[in-house]
């Protein structure tokens, strides 16, 4: 039975049982193998091996049947999933229908059993690798490479790792030979073969060690696949691209397996690689994940914040990992849960710690070094700190002020702002005196993309209060809401698209909104017929998601009449951005009073038809 419906309640218990004993086990069977009746049971072919001699009994009574020859047996629903090849659920539902029962399906069973196809070429191609890894001579050699990598047998089979064979076809041929009859358009749809033309299939992994890719159920949806040989020129991971079944941004490595210790622990270990989670698993920490990279989602914190109250974020220190961190502590912060973080030393991963300092040494760092997300950024910008130059203490001390309004907590202000009065040799009280004027600023180089304000509304929404002085967020919202509802005009009526990215000089408060409504132009360029279903099959899932989201935040959508109004807005955001740089320069030229003037004066206006507007 598949591992969703094993959370029966009883009711759903009782409605198999119901149906078991309700069904005519005998003329199910019989429409698909003829059966003669001989004594109290009916007896026929077995239909799951080469059968001579009717070996199949069917007993109405007990409502069962039984091969004397294979063996093979159990109730009608049983049959018919394995006559018909269906799910658990498809078949139950097709014999509850014999006997007027209805089973209501939800839409994850529906979903599962539409997709069921996709899945079982998933798993037959993940045991294909692993039977492969065990029983070739290329199987022996990427079995030293991992064996040099202390992954032994145990870990190999735990974690289903297998090995992609150097030929063109093997997967290909072995999945549509008559044993397992998948059919090649199924297999390319979720990435594992590719059509090269003239009817010709070669599979997409070669020569790689095989990770499987769970979804958040357990199945296998998706491969990572790491190259082994030293001569290899090809780049050093190959994953699986978004198909049908896999999302990339919905899948967190691990995770299925880490259920049980996350929901236990309430904590969660997020790697950004899973031999990062590998060799927490060997430390003997099982509540371990990877978000395979440091793309970061908000739907990945969503599932984790689910089972966990606490993340803990250990990703590279290097400056990818770095800034992913600052990105991943503010995105969790909004989503209302707690964040640690540990910083590997020396550079390096939990992997090449493991294999330099030991199993227990790994357990221990990974469990006495976590410090808060302040903290974190308080190391990382402290070491910028030049407190013989005013310029470089006044950064430091913004950035810090930026940072800890982002938590929206006096009594970690007080704490901090009394670390960095020490810090600065100056007194708490002139500190506190600039904190409270301090103006939201741009948290530098940390990009926040439109996902963390949906998360930021959400996180409201689930009632953390926002503290006496309101967290500045790092991008004013009247300012994004502009550009958000621009967007929406553009995808509306693409035939904008041009003319919005136009009157804002192409330039975007927010990254994610540009390249959309790029994108969009584009598609109108290329393509003056399109509809929106076009549109929609040429966006990607973020951008949907992105999309639908802002659509579902408004009940009454901007108008193209309001293009002039919001570009305004946007446009704002640089002047503003702009007369607060001359502001913070320490000298100003007579330049530099005449351009904050102007900026002044604009913002005025912009005040006023703020209000007309809203
Ligand atoms: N990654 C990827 N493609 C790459 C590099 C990395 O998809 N070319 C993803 C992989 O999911 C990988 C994660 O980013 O697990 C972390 O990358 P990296 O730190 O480079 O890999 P490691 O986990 O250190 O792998 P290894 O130790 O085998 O080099
Ligand atoms: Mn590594």
């Amino acid at each position: 039975m598949n591992k969703n419906y094993r959370n029966d309640n009883d009711d759903f218990q009782k409605l198999v049982e119901e149906v078991k004993t309700k069904a005519d086990i005998v003329s199910i069977i019989q429409e698909r193998v003829p059966l003669t009746k001989k004594g109290a049971d009916y007896i026929g072919l077995c239909p799951f091996h080469d059968d001579h001699n009717a070996s199949m009994h069917v007993n109405p009574d007990k409502h069962i049947y039984k091969c004397f020859s294979c063996n093979k047996g159990g109730n009608v629903i049983g049959f018919v999933q394995d006559f018909d090849k269906i799910s658990f659920m498809e078949a139950l539902r097709k014999v509850a229908a014999t006997v007027n029962i209805q089973v209501r399906a939800s839409k994850k069973d529906l979903e599962y059993e539409k997709n069921k196809k996709y899945y079982d070429c998933m798993k037959d191609a993940c045991d294909f690798y692993s039977f492969y890894l065990e029983n070739t001579q290329e199987g022996k050699i990427a079995k030293d490479y991992l064996h040099n990598r202390f992954l032994d047998d145990n870990l190999i089979n735990h974690f289903r790792i297998g090995l992609s064979s150097s030929k063109d076809d093997d997967l290909f041929n072995q999945l549509t030979n008559e044993n397992f009859n998948h059919l090649p358009i199924n297999l390319a749809e979720v990435g594992l073969i590719r059509n090269v033309g003239n009817g010709k299939f070669v599979d997409c992994f070669r020569r790689r060690i095989m990770f499987p890719i769970k979804d958040l159920d357990g199945r296998v949806v998706g491969f990572s696949g790491r190259k082994y040989l030293k001569d290899d020129p090809d780049s050093k991971y190959y994953n699986t691209t978004d198909t049908v079944i896999f999302k990339k941004g919905l899948i967190l490595w691990n995770y299925y397996e880490a259920k049980e210790s996350i929901t236990k622990t309430k904590t969660v270990y997020l790697f950004e690689g899973f031999m990062d989670v590998i060799a927490a698993y060997r430390a003997g920490i099982e509540n371990a994940v990877a978000s395979m990279g440091t793309n970061l989602t908000v739907d990945q914190i969503r599932v984790m914040s689910k089972i966990a109250d606490t993340i803990v974020v250990c990703y590279d220190g290097d400056e990818p990992g770095i800034n992913a961190t600052k990105r991943a502590i503010q995105m969790i912060l909004q989503a209302g849960i707690a964040v640690r973080v540990i910083s590997m030393p020396e550079d390096i991963d939990p992997d090449e710690y493991i294999n330099k300092y030991g199993k227990d040494a790994l357990n221990f760092y990974l469990t006495n070094n976590l410090m808060s997300g302040l903290d974190f950024f308080y190391k990382l910008e402290k070491k910028n700190l030049d407190l013989g130059d005013d310029s470089s203490i006044e950064r430091f001390k913004n950035t810090m002020f930026s940072y800890i309004n982002m938590y929206n907590s006096q009594v970690l202000a007080e704490k901090y702002l009394h670390i960095l009065a020490n810090d600065l040799g100056v007194s708490f009280e002139g500190l506190n005196k600039d904190f409270s004027k301090a103006i939201p600023m741009t948290i530098d180089p940390v990009s926040i993309d439109d996902e963390t304000f949906i998360q930021t509304e959400a996180g409201f929404k689930q009632g953390v209060k926002p503290a006496e002085r309101i967290a500045p967020r790092a991008i004013p919202d009247k300012y994004l809401e502009a550009e958000r509802e621009l967007l929406i005009i553009a995808y509306k009526h693409i035939d904008k698209a041009s003319e919005i990215a136009h009157k804002l000089d192409n330039r975007f408060v927010d990254a994610k909104n540009s390249e959309v409504i790029n994108k969009l132009e584009q598609m109108y360029i290329t393509n003056m017929a399109i509809d929106e279903e076009e549109i929609n099959s040429k966006l990607d899932e973020d951008e949907l998601v992105l999309i639908q989201n802002i659509l579902e935040s408004h009940q009454v959508l901007p108008q193209v009449s309001q293009i002039n109004e919001l570009t305004f807005i946007v446009k704002n955001y640089f002047s503003e951005q702009q007369s607060k740089k001359i502001m913070d320069k320490p000298e100003k030229t007579t330049e530099d009073i005449n351009e904050m003037i102007k900026h002044k004066t604009k913002t005025v206006v912009i005040r006023k038809r703020d209000k007309d507007i809203r």
